[in-house]
This record gives structure tokens, C-alpha cells and sequence, in this order.
């Protein structure tokens, strides 16, 4: 044994004496992980977020979240001798004069573009291969409250440096939050404490993005990622995988070197772009003053489609009772993006209490095999990104000279017709597909290899996929229609026919496929290739 063995074997032994923690080390060290480049968009998440908390607390330490008047006199020339908080003076200082200091900002607030970018790529990956489904629900919950507080610990962060562009986009929050009847305006006077901007916000929000929403985060990731150890992680059908095992590489020392591997390629990209990519240069913006507003304001990525629903909607308003109800904020605002979260959340519900399956599912599907689900998530994700169009409408009417108006109504019309139009083409392409699969499974794959035969006809000649192949493609299962009954045994109406007649209808809809290839099928047309 070398002396180096002998130091490690004793430190080990000095820990499992006191800890007990061999046991549990032997048992989760060589824990097995499915291996799929998909299974480390979740994984981008978790890096970006270490990077955000390392990079934040860097900038806690020269940043004043106060909304002091002071005069400018730092570094930058232009700005000098204005009035201005000491929130984005600070800003300035840790841009121009503290050393790293705006490499640090960009690091941070490329992280955060990152971040949100790895959750809702991490988000369809879980969507569309079916991995929310039974025993994950409860994940797929903490997912899409993890999403939520990434927009709102987002949008708090690029509010705290008081330029005009962050001025800007509190003001259409403080609009959102009057638009509440009855107790909207007080809401937003407790919030602001007082008449907007007032002294008080910045701060309030600096305390929020910086202890409350990150110890929020710290809890659910931890959650998150518990369950995700404790009921195993999905896999991708293919041979010798079974809803029972996970076919991988061992935690230790495969999955960890490529995990910690990973991580610094994720820093490595995140800092690259910090150095050569510019990102909110609030020097251009100038400080924030009510009066004012910036042309081509924009928010952070994922907060564009909220501000494009904004946007478009039309100048409605009701007066009743001595209130205002502001429907053109209150619908896009608050309504419609309660509305699409509370769907997302519930979303595994809905898929389950449609097909009436109940079971657990450790192996995923491939979008092709769940049409339904593919097109919905297709057109969800239509109306968010004609809705994010619409967040830029000013850029985009400028830059292709357009009016501001044809992209009004672009968005307006688009918002409701594309997505309908993108559910059944996504149906048809993944129909398309499976009937592809099956070709490919009964017909094997066209080698563009021309034969003439004896009697002088031409025909390509295919080449058998192998059998392991053939059964990723066919080992889905295809479920049949839900058909509840209308009427009982003795022919009178059951209770609830409406609802099953409502449930039977989409789970027909839900269970249109192209029947796959059946081993006799196959059998029968061997040789025949
Ligand atoms: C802070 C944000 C998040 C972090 C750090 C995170 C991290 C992770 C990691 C590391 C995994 C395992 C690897 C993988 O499957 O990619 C995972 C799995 C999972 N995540 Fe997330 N995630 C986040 C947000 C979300 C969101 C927004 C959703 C959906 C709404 C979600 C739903 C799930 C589910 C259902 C699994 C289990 C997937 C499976 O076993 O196949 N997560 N997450």
C-alpha cells in the first residue's frame, strides 16, 4: 500500500467511525444513469444556477441597492455630473471601476439567459418524450414553479439597476398589478410603497432577488433532484430496457467525470460570452425618470411574449361601480398567463384522466408515438412564440420596414390561428413518421441500390434494419380508446354521460396511430426485400 493509499484509507475510516457513510456511499457510488445527450439539459439548468449564485454574490458586494440621489462623478464621461440613484451608480461603478467588475455583470446576466433558456428546453424535452408521466407528476409541479420563479427572479434582477429600460418594465409591472379590480391599486401603493417609482421598491426587490426567490430555488432544486435520484431517471426504449431497470453508466467515477466535465464547459461558455458579448449596457440607457422612455425597450427574452400579449391587445375597459377594470392589461397580464400555467401544471392530469392511463412510466416515448401530446406542446409553443414576435414589434417594424400596426395585427390574427394550424400539422408529421417507422420495420432501408431482374423490371433493393432497431421501433405500446359506456346493464342512462362521452371523444382523438409492425407482419414479408 503507497503512503497516499494509506492517508485516503485513513481519512475514510475516520469519516465511516463517525458517519456511518460507507454503506450509503457503496450503495448510491455506483448508482446507474441513463446516458442521453437530452438528460443534460436539466444539468445546464443546475450549472448556470451555481454560476448565477457565485457571479450575484460578487456583485452584492460593491452593489447599493438604494434610491439615494446622488451625482454622478465616476468614470463614464457622459453620464457625468447627472442626478441618479445610488442603485445605478453602483451599476456604473461596477462596470467602469471595479476591477472584473463587468465581466461579472455580463457572466451573471448571460447565466441568467442560460438558465431560463435550460429550463424551458429542459421543460420540452420532459413535455414531449411523456417523462411527467406517473411517478413524476409531482416533479413536473416543482418544474413549472422553478419556471415561474425564473421569470420573476429574472425580471427582479434586470429592475434592480434603475436605468431608463429596468424604470421601464416596473412601471408595466406596477400597470399589472393595478389592473386587479378593487384591489389593484392599493396592491400596487403596498408594493411600492407608496406613489410610483417612490424610495422603497428597489430595495424591497433587491432583498427578494437576492435572499428570498434563491433560498426558495436552493429548496425546490434540492427537492427536485432528490426525486429525481429517488425514482430513478427515464430512459429511452431500446433493447434489454424495461420499465424495471436503467440501462447506464455508474455514478461513480463515470457519470461524475462527465458531469464535472460538463460544468466547466458551461462555465467556459458562459464566461466566453460575458467577455465578448455586450449584455444590457445600462450606460446607453441612461437613469431611469418616469417622464421618459427608451426607443426599442425590451425585455429579457422570457418575459417577451407577457409584454408582446400586452402589446396587442386591444383598448378594452369597463366602468362599473365607481371601479375601472382594465381588461387590456388584466387579459394578457394576469388571466391568460394564469391560464397557461395552471394547464402546464396540471398538464400530466389532463393527459392521464384523457387516456384513463394510470400506470407507472419509466420508459419514454418518442413524440412521434403521442401525436396528441406533440401537437398540443407544437401549438402551445406557436402561440408563445407569435406572442414573443409581438415583444419585439417595434425592433422587428423597423428593422423590415414595416408598420407597427401590420405586426398589431399580424399577432392578433396570428395568435389564434397559427396554433390551430400548427396541432394538425405537427399530427399529421408525426403520423407521417410512424408510418415511416413502419415501412422502415417491414420494408427494411432503401439503399438506392437499382437492380434489374431477370424479366427486365427495375426494383431498389432494400436492406433489413437489424432486429435491435426494429424493436426500439416497435416496442411502444398503442392504446386503445377509452370507450366508457353510456348506458348500464338494464339500458339506463349512467351518471356522468356528458363528461364520458366529452372524455371518450378526445381519447379517440388521442388514440389515432398508424398501427405499428406486428412480428407476423414481419415474418410474412421476410425475404421479400
Ligand atoms: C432550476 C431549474 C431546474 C433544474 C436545476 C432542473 C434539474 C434537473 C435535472 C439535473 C434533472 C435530471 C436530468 C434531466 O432529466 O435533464 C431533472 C429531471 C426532471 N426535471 Fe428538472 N430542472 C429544472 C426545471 C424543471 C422544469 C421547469 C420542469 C418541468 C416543468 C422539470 C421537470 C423535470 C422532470 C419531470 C424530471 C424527471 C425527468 C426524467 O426522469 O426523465 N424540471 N431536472
Amino acid at each position: 500500500m503507497t503512503a497516499r493509499e494509506r492517508i485516503a484509507g485513513n481519512v475514510a475510516g475516520y469519516v465511516d467511525d463517525r458517519t456511518g457513510a460507507a454503506k450509503w456511499m457503496k450503495k448510491n457510488l455506483t448508482k446507474v444513469f441513463p446516458d442521453h445527450w437530452s438528460f443534460l439539459l436539466g444539468e445546464i439548468c443546475l450549472y448556470s444556477f451555481i454560476i448565477l449564485l457565485a457571479s450575484g454574490t460578487f456583485l452584492t458586494f460593491w452593489f447599493d441597492p438604494s434610491m439615494k440621489e446622488v451625482v454622478y462623478d465616476g468614470a463614464y464621461e457622459p453620464l457625468k455630473g447627472l442626478e441618479m440613484s445610488a442603485a445605478y451608480a453602483s451599476t456604473l461603478d461596477i462596470s467602469f471601476e471595479v476591477r472584473g467588475g463587468l465581466l461579472m455583470r455580463q457572466i451573471h446576466h448571460w447565466a441568467a439567459l442560460i438558465f431560463m433558456v435550460g429550463i424551458v428546453v429542459h421543460l420540452l424535452r420532459v413535455y414531449f418524450t411523456g417523462a411527467f408521466r406517473k411517478p413524476r407528476e409531482f416533479n413536473w409541479i416543482i418544474g413549472v414553479g422553478l419556471l415561474t420563479l425564473g421569470i420573476v427572479e429574472g425580471f427582479l434582477g434586470y429592475s434592480l439597476p434603475d436605468d431608463l429600460l429596468s424604470g421601464t418594465g416596473i412601471r408595466i409591472a406596477e400597470a399589472i398589478i393595478q389592473a386587479l379590480p378593487v384591489v389593484g391599486s392599493y396592491l400596487a401603493f403596498f408594493a411600492f410603497g407608496g406613489a410610483f417609482p417612490g424610495d422603497a421598491f428597489i430595495p424591497r426587490i433587491y432583498t427578494v432577488h437576492v435572499l428570498l426567490l434563491p433560498g426558495i430555488f436552493l429548496a425546490l432544486i434540492t427537492v427536485h433532484l432528490m426525486l429525481v435520484w429517488y425514482q430513478k431517471h427515464t430512459q429511452f426504449p431500446g433493447p434489454g430496457r424495461t420499465e424495471k431497470n436503467v440501462v447506464g453508466y455508474p455514478l461513480m467515477p463515470v457519470y461524475m467525470a462527465k458531469a464535472g466535465g460538463f460544468f466547466f464547459i458551461v462555465f467556459g461558455v458562459t464566461a466566453f460570452l460575458g467577455a465578448v458579448a455586450s449584455i444590457n449596457p445600462i450606460w446607453l440607457y441612461g437613469p431611469y425618470t418616469p417622464g421618459q422612455i427608451s426607443a426599442g425597450s425590451q425585455p429579457d427574452w422570457y418575459m417577451g411574449w407577457l409584454d408582446g400579449l400586452v402589446r396587442m391587445s386591444p383598448p378594452l375597459e369597463t366602468h362599473a361601480f365607481g371601479y375601472t377594470i382594465s381588461w387590456n392589461i388584466l387579459i394578457p397580464g394576469l388571466i391568460l398567463p394564469g391560464i397557461m400555467f395552471t394547464l402546464l401544471a396540471l398538464y400530466p392530469f389532463i393527459e392521464s384522466w384523457a387516456t384513463g392511463d394510470k400506470r407507472e412510466h419509466h420508459l419514454l416515448d418518442r413524440p412521434r408515438n403521442a401525436p396528441n401530446r406533440t401537437a398540443l406542446g407544437a401549438m402551445a409553443l406557436t402561440f408563445t412564440i407569435v406572442s414573443l414576435l409581438n415583444g419585439g414589434n417595434d425592433i422587428i417594424a423597423t428593422t423590415f420596414d414595416l408598420t407597427i400596426n401590420q405586426m398589431m395585427w399580424f399577432s392578433r390574427i396570428g395568435v389564434i390561428v397559427l396554433p390551430p394550424i400548427a396541432f394538425v400539422i405537427t399530427k399529421r408529421i408525426c403520423l407521417s413518421l410512424q408510418r415511416a417507422d413502419r415501412e422502415l420495420v417491414l420494408h427494411g432501408r432503401e439503399t438506392g441500390r437499382l437492380v434489374r431482374l431477370p424479366h427486365g423490371e427495375f426494383v431498389e433493393v432494400h436492406e433489413p434494419i437489424s432486429p435491435e432497431k426494429a424493436w426500439t421501433l416497435t416496442s411502444h405500446e398503442q392504446l386503445a380508446p377509452l370507450e366508457l359506456p353510456e348506458f348500464d346493464g338494464a339500458g339506463v342512462r349512467r351518471p356522468g354521460a356528458i363528461k364520458n362521452k366529452i372524455r371518450n371523444r378526445i381519447s379517440r382523438a388521442n388514440a389515432v396511430a398508424v398501427p405499428k409492425a406486428t412480428e407476423t407482419e414481419r415474418k410474412e414479408l421476410e425475404g421479400h426485400h
